[in-house]
């Protein structure tokens, strides 16, 4: 499906994004190897996290729907869960394939993972070869580094120290819970703190972890318990309309029930510095996780700089704020940002070629962006490359076009943000978000 994008003058209103990507994949996950029921409220029933509940029930574990993002997951405990008799097909979830080889690294039997064209090209050695450290075995294409990929765990698997060359929380997770089946302690260190949701939520399960900054370390023998997870809203869908209120010309856009767990709101911090007018309130925290109300209305913003430490709080965010930077004044530059080139797409490149087709002016570095602000953008034919965030942003970069902006590919949305086009239209009252030829 492509999407015709008409420019607006106006943005307003209250909204409510789905569900965390993040946090839905851990609590499915999480649930299957606890024992008891784990009731999720506010999953995201994104493609990307539905498939974590296609490969659980593979694995027998039973998951009940009861509503609209409602859904009971009856766990298998850590010793439960059964070989399944068919390929598990992740599609386009790089997160959700890591987390579960870490898993399948600890079951006695073997499980092949395939994906789609974009999975099926993004680095799985990453996980695959500490695993294979501990003891699984991993077969698969160029060595076992891409999928599909045969897994055959083993129990127990060995204790492992592992320095971790980049900052993934997909890396970290998959490791933590293979330690769940390891014969004494599994650490983690990491060259930058990413997202620490699995530190949080595996502890409320009941597992036994120990967390430094950088550096965070599962001791073996407790076991899980189903836990009630209620999971607020995706800061990285926020940052869309974020990023919209900001930059169009009459925008007050609130967003509610936003997870702020702080290693994921660099997004704040950057629009904070790029002098967008956010405002947060602090509303009750649920899952362990603190949650927000944002605000935004729109104003001048000005360049900034992003990089170091601050990279990991806001990986998924670059290709809309790329967006920001090219209406901001003064050339914005993103560096320490490698890891943007193996994502759902290559993001550095994707940013640089479908901004540019609308008159942004990008420079590619290795690590990051160059982006000259102050840039008119023209509508204009862009493709989203079957990445999500890339057709996302580019459809927020088509509200301040001149003229149309048609996107095509645009199906991959709902891996991550279903009803992302109704919200947008309905904030503009209108409807800016067509379907297009
Ligand atoms: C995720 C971690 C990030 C992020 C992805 C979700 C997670 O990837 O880009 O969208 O849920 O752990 P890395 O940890 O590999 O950087």
């Amino acid at each position: 499906m492509n999407l015709r994008i008409t420019p607006v003058d106006r943005l307003a209103g209250e909204v409510e994004v789905p569900g965390d990507k993040s946090i839905s994949h851990r609590a499915a996950l999480f649930g299957a190897l606890a024992e008891g029921r784990t009731e999720i409220t506010g999953f995201l029933e994104g493609e990307d996290c539905l498939n974590t509940l296609h490969a659980i029930r593979a694995l027998g574990v039973e998951v009940t729907r009861k509503g609209e993002g409602r859904y009971l997951v009856d766990g298998a405990g850590l010793h439960g869960l059964s070989e399944p008799d068919d390929v598990i097909d992740y599609g386009n979830s790089g997160t959700g394939a890591r987390l579960l080889l870490g898993v399948l690294a600890g079951q006695p039997f073997t499980t092949v993972i395939t994906g789609d064209d974009s999975l099926r090209r993004r680095p799985m050695g990453r996980v695959a070869e500490p695993l294979t450290r501990m003891g699984a075995a991993v077969v698969g294409r160029d060595g076992g580094r891409y999928l599909p990929l045969a897994i055959t765990g083993r129990r127990p698997l060995r204790a492992l120290a592992y320095r971790s060359p980049v900052a993934s929380a997909q890396v970290k997770t998959a490791l933590l819970l293979a330690g769940l089946w390891a014969d004494g302690p599994v650490t983690v260190e990491e060259p930058a703190v990413s997202r620490d949701h699995t530190e949080r939520m595996l502890r409320g399960f009941g597992a036994r972890l120990e967390v430094a900054p950088g550096r965070v370390t599962i001791t073996p023998g407790a076991p899980l318990t189903g836990q009630p997870v209620t999971v607020p809203g995706d800061i990285s869908s926020a940052s869309f309309f974020l990023v919209a209120g900001a930059i169009v010309r009459d925008g007050r856009v609130t967003i509610r029930n936003v997870g702020v767990n702080p290693t994921r709101t660099g997004i704040l911090d950057a629009l904070g510095a790029m002098s967008a007018r956010v405002r947060e309130t602090a509303q009750p925290a649920g899952a362990g996780e603190p949650i927000s109300e944002l605000a935004v209305t729109s104003g001048g913003l000005a360049a900034t700089e992003i990089g170091g430490s601050l990279i990991p709080r806001l990986i998924d965010e670059v290709p809309v704020l790329a967006v920001a930077a090219c209406v901001a004044d003064g050339v914005t530059r993103i560096r320490d940002a490698a890891e943007l080139r193996v994502k759902e797409s290559d993001r550095i490149r994707m940013v640089a070629a479908e901004l540019g087709k609308m008159g942004a002016r990008i420079t590619e570095r290795p690590d990051g962006l160059d982006i000259e602000g102050g840039v008119r953008l023209t509508g204009a034919r862009v493709r989203s490359g079957g990445d999500h965030r890339m057709a996302m942003a580019l459809a927020v970069a088509g509200l301040v076009a001149d003229g149309p902006t048609v996107i095509e590919d645009t199906d991959c949305i709902a891996t991550s943000f279903p009803g992302f086009a109704e919200l947008l239209n309905r904030l503009a009252g209108g409807a800016p978000v067509a379907v297009a030829s």
